[in-house]
């Protein structure tokens, strides 16, 4: 029985190992989207000592999203180093080295080991950027996207790569929210998988896995839940008042959902729902409200048109 076990101990170690040696260091990085998304992971990466490309449309988008960047960084290092502020100077200065920008995809890609896209939500879009960046990446270069809504698979379907493709779905604000789910769609392969998880940890984050699932995690859960409650409140059965307080007293929620719902964006929340019942019509969890529809005609999009479900002024 001694022996069995020491033999299966062996025998997993080198299996581990193996695996090990199969996956891809992940060295050097590639973002295209120097949005929210981009920007945020971009400073992930740069903050934990490894150096970034940030792609975007124009040199203007590029600088704004250095400066946030920088903005971000100031209050990140301002409660880290609070008793040494020259040492938070001298972490900014070393961070933003780390990172680079260019407005040409196809010229930066052809040294890259990994590209994560976070552009517009737009899956025709993401699809042209992918066809042509797999026509200049190195043949071991893994594609991630950062989609939140959309179906991986059908991206790695427009690439030669299905197997060096996968999903990295981080979460706003990046540089404050731990998790990263990582997604593997029935294409995506172990080694491919493995780097991914592996990058998520070198970047500071939790990867968890899961399949190329509509909302994946976080969202499949949320999304109806925040739905659930628009129906309650459409309904008359509770005041979004109430039903927000409910939600963090009793539930110990940080947010309720009319707060979160404003927060995420009501346009952002009707395209994600309009995008899943479209695919399951018949799934009551995703049936669109005609009051989130008529905010949203109405442009209450949330906090960041100064309404929504609550007025911000
Ligand atoms: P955003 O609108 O802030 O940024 C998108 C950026 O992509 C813009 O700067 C735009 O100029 C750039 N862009 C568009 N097309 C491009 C192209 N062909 N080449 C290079 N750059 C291009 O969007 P955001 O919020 O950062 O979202 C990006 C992605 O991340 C989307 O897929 C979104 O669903 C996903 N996501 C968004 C979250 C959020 O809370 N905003 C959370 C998690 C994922």
């Amino acid at each position: 029985m001694a022996f069995a076990t020491r033999h299966f101990v062996r025998a997993a170690s080198s299996d581990a190992a193996t695996a090990a040696a199969k996956k891809l260091l992940i060295k050097h990085v590639t973002i295209i989207g120097g949005g929210l998304m981009g920007a945020g992971i971009a400073q992930a990466r740069c903050s934990s000592g490894h150096t970034v490309v940030l792609v975007d449309q124009s040199d203007e988008i590029l600088k704004k999203s250095t400066k946030g960047i920088e903005e971000s960084l100031k209050r990140v290092t301002k409660k880290k180093f609070a008793d040494k502020p020259e040492a938070g100077v001298e972490f900014i200065k070393k961070t933003l080295k780390n990172l680079t920008t260019s407005t040409d995809a196809a010229s930066v890609v052809h040294s890259t080991d990994l590209v994560i896209e976070a552009i517009v939500e737009n899956l025709e879009v993401k699809n042209e950027l992918f066809k042509t960046l797999d026509k200049f990446a190195p043949e071991h270069t893994i594609f991630a996207s950062n989609t939140s809504s959309l179906q991986i698979t059908k991206m790695a379907n427009a690439t030669t790569r299905q197997d060096r493709f996968g999903g990295l779905h981080f979460f706003n604000p990046v540089p404050m929210m731990k998790l990263v789910e990582v997604i593997k769609t029935p294409m995506t392969s172990q080694k491919t998988f493995e780097s991914l998880v592996d990058f998520s940890k070198a970047v500071g984050k939790s990867p968890v896995s899961c399949k190329d699932t509509p909302g994946f995690i976080v969202n499949r859960l949320l999304v109806p839940y925040m739905m659930e409650a628009v129906r309650l409140f459409e309904r008359g059965d509770a005041s979004k008042e109430d039903i927000d307080v409910a939600m963090k007293l009793g539930a110990g929620y940080p947010m309720g959902p009319f707060e979160l719902l404003d927060y995420v964006g009501l346009d952002t929340s009707k395209y994600i729902i309009d995008g899943w019942h479209s695919l399951e019509p018949n799934n009551p969890l995703f049936a669109p409200s005609p009051l989130l529809n008529k905010l949203v005609e109405e442009k209450k999009l949330g906090k960041k048109t100064g309404e929504g479900f609550y007025k911000y002024k």
